[in-house]
């Protein structure tokens, strides 16, 4: 399967161009924003028209570019609010925009979305990261509902904490490593769920947790790090 992968620098998007390339798929993998700026609409693209230019459309894209920056601790920013939405959900949509026209001629075509169980609640620390993800799983959502019958799915990842540059929390059973994303993105391109959750446990445990008010929320989760 031909797949393009965005954010392959580190942590789960290159462990998943790894794990899948391993596999035998044929991997295109844009490594940072060094190398393509995803939130740059006119450089996607172009990249998308050299691909098209060469016969190599994908099968199936993997969205995983994103960054999680301080937005609020120093005074809020709107520069870094902006920059999270460009990219999170702009570099998602920019990729769509561009590619899904020649996955629904070709009548197939499968877009996968990394979003986190961040988008479920707010976080007094960080106020674009989980409205940015918020955004993009339900974007992909509305796209799958929108689109599947014609061939094109759409998938959202709700992920929990995994081990990666981007995590700054607390390493422990309950926070896997991206190798562990790469081997469930892997069955995730053969089954094109909708929505999947990863880890179990603890995405299970922020699903069961919406029921509670954000405040009574902080409070659990403050005694659940003690
Ligand atoms: N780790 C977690 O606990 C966790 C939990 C839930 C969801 N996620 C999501 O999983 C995805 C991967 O994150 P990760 O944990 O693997 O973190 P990571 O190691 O920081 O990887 C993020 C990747 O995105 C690339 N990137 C950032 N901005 C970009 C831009 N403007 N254009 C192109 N590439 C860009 C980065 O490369 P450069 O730095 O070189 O630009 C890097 O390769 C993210 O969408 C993240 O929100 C992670």
């Amino acid at each position: 399967m031909k797949i393009l992968i965005t954010g392959t620098r580190s942590g789960i998007g290159k462990a998943t161009e790894q794990y899948l390339a391993k596999q035998g798929h044929d991997i295109r993998g844009i490594t940072g924003h060094k190398a393509l700026d995803v939130s740059d609409r006119q450089a996607v693209g172009t990249y998308c028209r050299n691909l098209r230019a060469t016969n190599w459309l994908p099968d199936a894209v993997i969205l995983n570019a994103g960054i999680f920056p301080d937005d609020v601790g120093s005074g809020f920013s709107r520069a870094n609010f902006d920059k999270t939405f460009a990219i999170n959900v702009g570099g998602a949509i920019n990729f769509i925009e561009e590619l899904l026209p020649d996955m629904l001629t070709r009548g197939s075509g499968h877009f996968i979305g990394i979003a986190s169980t961040a988008a479920f609640r707010p976080n007094a620390l960080a106020i674009s990261y989980p409205a940015s993800k918020a955004a993009l799983g339900l974007a992909m959502r509305g796209f799958d509902l929108h689109y599947r019958d014609r061939g094109v799915a759409f998938s959202t990842v709700y992920l929990g904490p995994i081990a990666t540059e981007m995590y700054e929390g607390k390493k422990s059973t309950f926070v896997p490593n991206p190798e562990g994303v790469a081997i469930m993105l892997c069955k995730l391109l053969a089954s094109k769920k909708t929505v999947v959750y990863y880890p179990f446990f603890p995405t299970m445990l922020s699903r069961v947790l919406t029921h509670f008010s954000d405040n009574t929320y902080l409070a659990i989760r403050k005694y659940l790090l003690k």
